[in-house]
């Protein structure tokens, strides 16, 4: 089912239900969908793998900040960060960091544990 045939299936009903209605499939389809805690603990543990060595990621994290390097708590205190904006960063980095080729969801857990850290 794409988009065209539920907008024709719930098209009386209006637009806001549609996107309601679009929420609710993609939720029903990831079947093994983890809670937003789970993803914002799922992110750290893939920033201590992968970006530790680097960024300081946060409390606890055993990291080593680099001279030059953003730790993350600084990067989510940016003014109008967003979970996009700090997705096309890591999506295209700037030298030296690597070219990890990340899922969207490993991409998406990043961020929002990233994002997690202006709490
Ligand atoms: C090899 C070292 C290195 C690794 C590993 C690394 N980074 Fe970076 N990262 C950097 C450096 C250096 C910068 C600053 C580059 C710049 O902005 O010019 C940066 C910048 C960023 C920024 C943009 C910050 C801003 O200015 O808005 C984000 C977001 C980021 N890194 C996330 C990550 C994530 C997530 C990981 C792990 C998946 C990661 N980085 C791994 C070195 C690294």
């Amino acid at each position: 089912m794409n988009f065209h045939t539920i907008g024709r299936f719930v098209g009386h009903l209006g637009a806001a239900t549609l996107i309601i209605a679009a929420f609710t499939i993609q939720g029903a389809a990831a079947q093994t969908a983890l809670t937003q805690t789970q993803r914002i603990e799922s992110g750290f543990e893939r920033a201590k793998q992968w970006c530790a060595h680097c960024h300081l990621v946060g409390p606890g994290a055993g990291a080593v900040a680099q001279i030059d390097v953003p730790s993350f708590e600084s990067i989510a205190a940016r003014p109008h960060q967003s979970l996009e904006n700090i997705e096309n960063r890591i999506l295209k980095p700037h030298p030296p960091m690597p070219d990890l080729q990340l899922s969207r969801d490993a991409l998406r857990e990043l961020a929002l544990y990233i994002m997690s850290l202006t709490r």
